[in-house]
């Protein structure tokens, strides 16, 4: 939502919980015009924008929080400064940031063009090739990730984990926790309002959800009588249990398939467990296509042969998905150790993942899907560097718009 506000309104945004009280205070004030360009959040519900003539406050719902954001021309941002469990804030366009990319998808940072004023990392555990080669020739520079004195150069210093200590510059940002495959990819609006971004942040929203839209149009009308049942699987330590969070149903829908059947209540098998397994088996019996979760340190390693010794199956005939080749994995691309472009660019541009499924559902064996590799048919994994950056890293990067007609 973008609503305009007034500073008497602010007190309200930021002082009252509740937003029905603040839309109240905003209807009987005097209009209030932003200086700049606004981003309407339509999909996420996880944080609200509202704008002032010469500041912005976001509301991030995951950690509770009120960020302040003061245009650097205005009198407040050299007046007002709020630094507490409730309340930050931040002179904006920012002029530097930093980012804790342990796990952190650095590509919205490269849909706005943002990458010069990106100046450190906390890990080079990123999928980006163009933040790769930034890293390698010094135009971003790898920082101490618990060093507040070291991070505290820097105008800002996003977070995705909200539970550790935090210092007055550090922002959260935490797609991950939405629920929908765009609303994550929203997310792009949030990081927008600290660099005045918001125009580009409105075209790379419209576009990606657009085309998602278009694709998930198209995908319903390719399926024939049944749609492909579809299961998330995931192995650890022992014992097997399928994948349940919401925007994995949601793409599993959006690309016309059907989820296993969600009455499984007992979602835990154990391998040494034969009566266990016998379950775990009948439900796998009834599944077109699997996608194997799996964690493995070196997805390059991870082969139809190792699923199969992990479900202690070596005939393969038992299974529809497998005499189909119809297993698959989300680690096409990645970066050592063990870093993956689905916890990165996937968030970012979710119209690639649908794609990608689609084709998993409905294979022409005529699209190369960007993350998903298909396991059945062994293949590879390509490993991310450097040297694939192969675009101007001032220049935004552009989204991956794919061909797709559904009618509109
Ligand atoms: C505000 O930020 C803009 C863009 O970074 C910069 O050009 C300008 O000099 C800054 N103004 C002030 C008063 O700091
Ligand atoms: C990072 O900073 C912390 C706290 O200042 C310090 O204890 C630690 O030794 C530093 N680590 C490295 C690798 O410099
Ligand atoms: C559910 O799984 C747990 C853990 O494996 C097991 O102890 C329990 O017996 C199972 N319950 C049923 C009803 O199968
Ligand atoms: C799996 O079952 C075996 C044998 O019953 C047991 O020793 C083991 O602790 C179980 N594993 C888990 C994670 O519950
Ligand atoms: C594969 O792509 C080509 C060119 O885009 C198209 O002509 C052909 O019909 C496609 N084949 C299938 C099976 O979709
Ligand atoms: C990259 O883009 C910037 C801004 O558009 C431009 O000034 C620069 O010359 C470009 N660099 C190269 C190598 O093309
Ligand atoms: C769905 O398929 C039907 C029949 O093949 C076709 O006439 C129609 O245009 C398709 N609709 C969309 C939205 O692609």
């Amino acid at each position: 939502m973008g609503t305009s506000l007034n500073a008497f309104a602010l007190l309200s945004v930021l002082f009252v919980s509740g937003q029905f009280m603040m839309l109240a205070q905003v209807r009987g004030a005097t209009k209030v015009v932003p200086a700049g360009d606004i981003s309407k959040v339509e999909d996420a519900q996880l944080f609200h924008i509202y704008y002032g003539q010469s500041f912005k406050v976001i509301k991030n719902s995951v950690d509770g929080k009120s960020y302040l954001l003061l245009q650097n021309n205005s009198r407040m941002a050299t007046r007002t400064k709020y630094c507490t469990g409730r309340i930050k804030s931040f002179v904006i366009p920012l002029s530097s940031c930093s980012a804790d990319t342990t796990f952190f998808p650095v590509s919205f940072f490269e849909l706005l063009g943002l990458l010069e004023s990106l100046k450190g990392i906390t890990s080079d555990s990123v999928t980006s090739e163009c933040v790769l080669k930034l890293y390698t020739s010094g135009g971003i520079k790898l920082v101490n990730k618990t060093d507040m004195q070291q991070l505290s150069q820097f105008t800002a210093h996003f977070i995705s984990n909200i539970d550790e200590e935090q210092a007055c510059n550090y922002a959260a940002f935490v797609p991950l926790e939405e629920r929908t495959p765009l609303q994550r990819a929203e997310w792009i609006k949030y990081l927008a309002t600290y660099t005045n971004s918001e125009a580009r942040a409105n075209v790379v929203y419209d576009a990606v959800k657009q085309n998602y839209l278009c694709l998930s149009k198209a995908a319903a009308n390719l399926t024939t009588r049944f749609k492909p049942v579809v299961a998330w699987v995931g192995y650890y330590e022992g014992i097997w249990s399928f994948g349940k969070e919401g925007f994995k149903l949601q793409y599993v829908t959006d690309a016309g398939g059907e989820n296993v059947d969600d009455t499984i209540s007992n979602n835990s098998y154990n391998v040494s467990n034969s009566d266990e397994m016998e379950n775990f088996y009948a439900i796998l019996g009834t599944v077109d296509v699997v996608i194997d979760e799996t964690y493995v340190l070196e997805p390059e390693e991870y082969r139809l042969s190792a699923f199969l010794e992990n479900i202690g199956v070596d005939d393969k005939s038992c299974f529809g998905f497998l005499t189909n080749q119809r297993l698959w994995r989300y680690d096409k691309r990645a970066q050592k150790p063990a870093t993956l472009d689905w916890y990165d660019r996937a968030i970012s541009q979710p119209q690639l993942v649908l794609a990608d499924l689609m084709e998993a559902f409905f294979p022409t064996g005529n699209y190369t899907t960007t993350f998903f590799r298909n396991l059945a048919k062994d293949e590879g994994v390509t490993t991310i560097g450097p040297e694939m950056c192969d675009r101007n890293t001032s220049t935004p990067m552009e989204p991956t718009i794919l061909p797709c007609q559904s009618g509109n």
